[in-house]
């Protein structure tokens, strides 16, 4: 009995004490664990009589529920104190503005080119055309003969290209003058043909680099356009219109922007049209809008049967139309950048005034 009494005291006491979870589970070792004070308790009950094995043992386990309890209760005190303090010491004060050096030296913004391919691909992505793309480095057949462009083609002189030297099996290659040469690359796919084949509509948009030998304030050597491609069975030079018109409505956020489809030559289209937008430049300030000047945008045309033909359709069974524009061009428009050069040249104080916050989405 006095075992009892002695054991619950010391025992009770110690969970009291016990300062941590550390401290405390070796309390219930002490009391309860194979060694310990009550568990010794519980071993001497099989030498007893049955009367006083039932006395004695119902006051043990009394003792070790009272235990356990108490383990139990400091326990939780213990744990939640412990969480406190861990929260305490692991606060982060979020409202506190940051470094004043950090938005000099650590914040990127998205270039403007960057910005204008994603809005451009929002707003054709909208009207059902997926992302294509292909190599900046082009063999010649690509850039321009699978194009209507044959070697002998006064048409080439309208490209200033760089050549490259000539693959091992003597493939001439380019530096791709257009994104146009994805057109071919898109159609002569197997699964894109087997796709048309089953009644189904081509519609790409090929955002991407395109390199002719040119410098000045609008041109540099290497720029970037995308292209459009739409081929199916029944697309004609209305789609045409009504696609190009509500993108560039769209992208230039003019709801009621005038254009203007002025006749034109590309080999790859027939007929091609050139797409301009109406503008007014009063003040000497450009305005895109209802005005009395035009601006040229993008060239256009329906896809060139021998086009067709050349990437291994059937141009009696599939047509449609094909766009291709500027994007550093729009992208100077809509933003009123000046020059073309500052575009590529990594100037900082230039990219934090016409760069855009990587948090603002596309549309
Ligand atoms: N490839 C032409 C260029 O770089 C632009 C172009 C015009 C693309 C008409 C087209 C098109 O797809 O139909 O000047």
């Amino acid at each position: 009995m006095d075992d009892l009494s002695t054991i619950r005291s010391e025992a009770l006491d110690a969970v009291g004490k016990a300062a941590d979870l550390a401290a405390l589970d070796a309390v219930r070792v002490a009391a309860l664990g194979k060694k310990g004070s009550v568990t010794g308790l519980m071993k001497t009950l099989g030498g007893m009589a049955p009367d006083q094995r039932r006395e004695f043992g119902a006051q043990v386990n009394q003792l070790k529920g009272e235990i356990e309890a108490a383990l139990d209760a400091r326990k939780t005190t213990l744990g939640s104190a412990a969480l406190a303090a861990k929260l305490v010491s692991e606060k982060i004060d979020v409202s506190l503005p940051t470094r004043p050096d950090f938005g000099q030296a650590g914040h990127g913004t998205l270039h403007p080119i960057g910005q204008v391919m994603d809005e451009v691909a929002a707003i054709f992505g909208e009207m059902g055309f997926t992302w294509a793309e292909g190599p900046d480095i082009e063999d010649d057949w690509h850039n321009f003969s699978a194009l209507n462009i044959p070697p002998d083609h006064p048409a080439r002189q309208m490209q200033d290209t760089f050549y490259l030297p000539s693959r091992a099996d003597g493939t001439p290659m380019v530096l791709r003058t257009h994104t146009s040469p994805v057109q071919a690359r898109t159609m002569l796919n197997k699964d894109v043909q087997k796709m048309l084949a089953y009644g189904g509509a081509l519609r790409i948009i090929v955002p991407g680099r395109t390199f002719r030998i040119d410098n000045d304030a609008t041109h540099t050597p290497m720029f970037h356009q995308v292209e459009g491609l739409v081929i199916d069975r029944t697309t004609h030079m209305g789609h045409l219109k009504g696609c190009l018109v509500d993108f560039c409505r769209a992208f230039f956020e003019v709801d009621d922007l005038p254009l203007r489809f002025r006749p034109s030559y590309f080999p790859f289209t027939e007929p091609s049209a050139e797409v301009d937008i109406g503008c007014s430049w009063k003040g000497g300030e450009l305005k895109i809008g209802a005005g009395d000047s035009w601006l040229e945008i993008l060239g256009s045309g329906m896809v060139h049967p021998n086009v067709i033909a050349n990437c291994g359709l059937d141009p009696a069974v599939y047509q449609g139309f094909a766009f291709g524009m500027g994007v550093d061009r729009i992208a100077m428009l809509k933003y009123g950048i000046p020059d073309l050069r500052n575009f590529f040249d990594s100037d900082l104080r230039w990219l934090r005034h016409y760069g855009f916050s990587t948090l603002e989405s596309v549309r």
